[in-house]
């Protein structure tokens, strides 16, 4: 701590969750950033790959191999990339929030099944906490060690969770339908993510066995043994957002009424999720276009009496909630400072 900041370190700065982190981080009142890092672009300006930071911030990205110890690091990383240097992270901090992959499974066989390589830290796998707050607030607020959750997963755990934790609806089958934006394939270009090939595309890119399935069963195993979740995935022509509709059956009589008071229950002290199904006017259900830059996670649903069919919907801004905005809250509760600390931003409209 300097000037009674914490002191936090940003290594991965140059890509999109690392600009959001930026982003948010440089209004956050409890907060430094002292370092942030590129490998290609050391010594040049952070608002050259973060345009929207010109006259915010004089910050200048550093080398990965010089950083010195602060308070907090964050790590985003392409995934697979965060165990090979954990061990160099853990010691130049007392805390680290990994926004990869690489520490959100507890099982290293699991992990090895989902992302096809060993875990090269698997004994660390046990000792980060799964950081999604509303589920595991208690746990975040005394961690050292915290493991960003999956985008797509995040949203899809918060449709479900107040459902399966009331045995709502059966374990399976329960099928996630996920629109993704192209932010969420990270700042690396790729054949696929030119322009021509993806503009006006709706591609469905991911029909079967998408990792995030793995996180998700794993949050609810607690509850109900063995869930089986299945997502599609689909990138639609959208910079910034997902919108899962979840198909799920139920395992007892239940109306709306009833949906609207377990929700409420479940989420009505939540600063971030909102139930959204209105009768009258704009945007009924949850819709992303309007949560671009926010941290909100939106959730709605529909009662299908006939088939026995709830639907949930739920969208986020996939680098917010998904990420930056979410991995924040975590360091707030970490750090003792209020939850919604530099996440008050209430999105736009007409955007
Ligand atoms: N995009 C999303 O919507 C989203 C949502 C939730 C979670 N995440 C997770 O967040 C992480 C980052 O995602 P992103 O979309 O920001 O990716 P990205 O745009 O590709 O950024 C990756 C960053 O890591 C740096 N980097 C790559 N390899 C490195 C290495 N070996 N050592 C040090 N730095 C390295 C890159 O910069 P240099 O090459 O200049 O060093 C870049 O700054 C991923 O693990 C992803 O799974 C992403």
């Amino acid at each position: 701590m300097k000037n009674d900041k914490l002191e936090v370190t940003v290594i991965g700065g140059s890509g999109y969750v690392g600009g959001e982190l930026l982003r948010l981080l440089l209004r956050h009142p409890g907060v430094r950033i002292s370092q942030v890092t590129s490998r290609k672009f050391v010594n040049l300006d952070v608002s050259l790959l973060h345009p929207n930071l010109r006259g915010v911030t004089d910050l200048k990205f550093s080398n990965p191999d010089e950083v010195r110890h602060s308070d907090l690091i964050f790590l985003a990383l392409p995934n697979g990339e965060s165990m090979n240097s954990m061990e160099k992270w853990l010691s130049l901090s007392e805390k680290v929030i990994d926004l990869g992959a690489d520490f959100r499974l507890k099982d290293a066989a699991e992990w090895q099944h989902w992302y096809g390589k060993e875990h090269v830290l698997p004994d660390w796998l046990s000792r980060f906490v799964y950081g999604l707050p509303e589920i595991y607030r208690r746990e975040i607020k005394s961690a050292r060690y915290v493991a960003g959750p999956g985008c797509e997963a995040a949203v899809s755990i918060l449709c479900l969770y107040p459902f399966i934790k009331n045995n709502i609806i059966k374990s399976h089958p329960i099928i996630i339908d996920a629109k993704m934006s192209s932010s969420q394939a990270g700042s690396k270009a790729s054949w696929a993510s030119h322009h021509p090939e993806r503009a006006g595309a709706i591609r469905s890119y991911k029909p079967t066995n998408h990792r995030h399935q793995a996180e998700i069963e794993q949050a609810f195993r607690p509850f109900s043994g063995e869930v089986a979740v299945s997502i599609s995935a689909t990138a639609v022509e959208m910079v910034r957002g997902i919108l899962v509709t979840i198909h799920a059956f139920l395992d007892k009589e239940i109306g709306e009424k009833e949906i609207r008071a377990i929700l409420k229950k479940e989420y009505g002290n939540e600063p971030f999720v909102r139930i959204i199904k209105m009768n009258r006017g704009l945007y009924r259900y949850p819709e992303p276009k309007i949560l671009q830059g926010t941290n909100f996670c939106d959730l709605g649903f529909e009662l299908e009496n006939r088939t026995s069919r709830l639907v949930i919907i739920g969208a986020i801004d996939n680098l917010v909630k998904g990420a930056a905005g979410n991995a924040v809250q975590c360091l707030n509760l970490m750090s003792g400072f209020p939850e919604e600390t530099g996440l008050e931003f209430t999105g736009l409209h007409p955007v």
